[in-house]
């Protein structure tokens, strides 16, 4: 059946047509926060970058749907290169994670021979491959600390590689990538929330500017700002508006409130529910990725899961 045929399928056949192929084919449905609340409601797990690539590893299923981007789905691929990983959406990638080649952070790593390279979980496996260990948003600080080097080398964000060094002893050489979705947020954005919900406390995602983290009450990963959520009546949110909806669902009693309304993360939004049920389907978009790029990618995401037990 064509894509533009699901399309035309209602919510509760898709919901069915969606259950019986993940016991035909022995599938999950891994979801990020940021994914459409149709995707939300059909993923088995929803969670921040960590929880995804933790679940990755879990996981007994033969086939892992990664509702994300391409960054999330490679590193299912590279936790798991016996099972078969889809992104429903091929062009469903991150621009920041384009903002960093292997051939360049190789020769960057030539002008710092004496630093350690840690790099964003925001990256593609050629860049894992050739760094120390990976990050998250939720682990960055942890990690950093836990390395013997005093040098870091840490792509391709320059928001959170500069959160990470107010928070370690370390020397931080940034990366100059950024998200365009979390760059967007300025100072004045917590001055207007704040006036509008006067104490309300507000959380930001380390991805955005330093002046707007100096600002912030809460500093945290996506899941961490669903355990925030868990614990105030009110919250202004500094994120992609997706997780917003999820927090509303989980917590119909609380108030939260965006940040801003446009901090929309475009490919995050299209992967849609019959899109995810053609994939299941018909086996697309398969993550494949060559062996040895794999392998030494491999090498960086476990040294990260170790050290985030
Ligand atoms: P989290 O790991 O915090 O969910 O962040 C992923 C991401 O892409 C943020 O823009
Ligand atoms: Fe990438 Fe930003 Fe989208 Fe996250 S929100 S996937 S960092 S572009």
């Amino acid at each position: 059946m064509e894509l533009e045929e699901y399309g035309r399928l209602s919510t509760d056949d898709l919901v069915a047509r969606l259950d019986r192929l993940k016991c035909e084919k022995d599938a999950v449905v891994l979801g990020h926060n940021y994914q459409v609340e149709a995707v939300q409601l059909v993923s088995d797990h929803l969670g921040d970058s960590l929880r995804l690539a933790q679940l990755a590893t879990s996981t007994e299923a033969n086939v892992i749907v990664l509702c994300g981007v391409d960054f999330m789905a490679e590193s299912a691929k590279i936790l798991n290169p016996e099972k078969t990983v889809l992104l429903p959406h091929e062009a469903a990638t991150c621009p920041m994670a384009a903002m960093v080649t292997a051939p360049a952070l190789e020769a960057f790593k030539a002008e710092h021979p004496r630093a350690a390279v840690v790099c964003y979980v925001n990256t593609t496996a050629e860049v894992k491959a050739v760094s120390d260990v990976c990050c998250t948003s939720s682990n960055a600080v942890d990690i950093v600390r836990a390395l013997d080097t005093d040098e870091i080398i840490f792509v391709p964000d320059r928001n959170l590689a500069a959160y990470v060094a107010t928070k370690t002893d370390k020397t931080i050489i940034p990366w100059e990538g950024h998200c365009y979705v979390h760059d967007n947020f300025v100072a004045e954005d917590i001055a207007l929330a704040k006036g509008e919900h006067p104490g309300v406390p507000v959380v930001v995602h380390p991805e955005c500017p330093p002046e707007v983290i100096a600002e912030a009450d809460h500093v945290a990963s996506t899941g961490g700002m669903v355990g925030l959520a868990a614990e105030h009546e009110e919250l202004i949110v500094g994120t992609e508006i997706g997780l917003i909806q999820r927090m509303n669902r989980e917590f119909p009693e609380r108030r939260f409130y965006p940040l801003s309304s446009f901090a929309v993360c475009r490919t995050m939004k299209l992967t849609d529910l019959p899109r995810l049920v053609w994939a299941l389907d018909n086996g697309v978009h398969e993550i494949v990725i060559p062996e040895p790029v794999r392998a030494r990618a491999e090498g960086s995401l476990t040294r990260m899961l170790e050290l985030s037990k």
